[in-house]
């Protein structure tokens, strides 16, 4: 018996003077786009900012209803308006942000395994691996330097192939 072993590096900034200002320009683009957030079910806020080939910026945050399961995150809204708007552009970086209704979160924001699935798909298509940045409300922030780090052993489209 073998054992693989995934390691991930994930670079850890204290706060976001420490970042670069690439960085740092678009985690605030983010965190300004949590006002945009429709959640009056959950009470808690996400937004995410893509920073595209072309230079454009592009947000997007959660959007709820009353049928729950109709929820979109945040992650979802942003990369579907890039590509319908600026279809085929690569997308350089993600900042994801979060807050919460109750608490200050000190910890980075966390994407859902199926937003994760859909940043590595969108990686693929655009043949380019995505910066991705997250944040909570202050504290540390996490930047790895593609989607694919946060879903090892992902579902690919090449696995459909015959
Ligand atoms: N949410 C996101 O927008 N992105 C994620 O990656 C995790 C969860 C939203 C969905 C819902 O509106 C709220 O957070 C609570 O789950």
């Amino acid at each position: 018996m073998k054992k693989l072993e995934i390691n991930t590096k994930i670079e850890v900034y204290q706060n976001l003077d420490e970042l670069p200002g690439e960085d740092r320009q678009l985690l605030l683009a983010a965190t300004q786009a949590l006002a945009h957030s429709y959640s009056p079910y959950s009470n808690f806020k996400v937004a995410a900012a893509l920073r595209l080939n072309n230079g454009q910026i592009v947000t997007g945050s959660n959007q709820e209803n009353a049928s729950y399961p109709l929820c979109l995150c945040a992650e979802r809204v942003a990369l579907a308006a890039a590509d319908a708007t600026y279809n085929g552009i690569p997308i350089q970086a993600i900042a994801i942000t979060a807050r919460h209704p109750e608490r200050i979160m000190e910890q980075p924001a966390a994407p859902c395994g199926a937003c994760r699935q859909v940043m590595c798909e969108s990686e693929q298509k655009l043949g380019q691996p995505m910066r991705v940045l997250l944040r909570g409300e202050r504290g540390i922030i996490y930047a790895l330097d593609s989607a694919s780090d946060l879903l090892p052993l992902a579902f690919a489209p090449d696995q459909l192939l015959g």
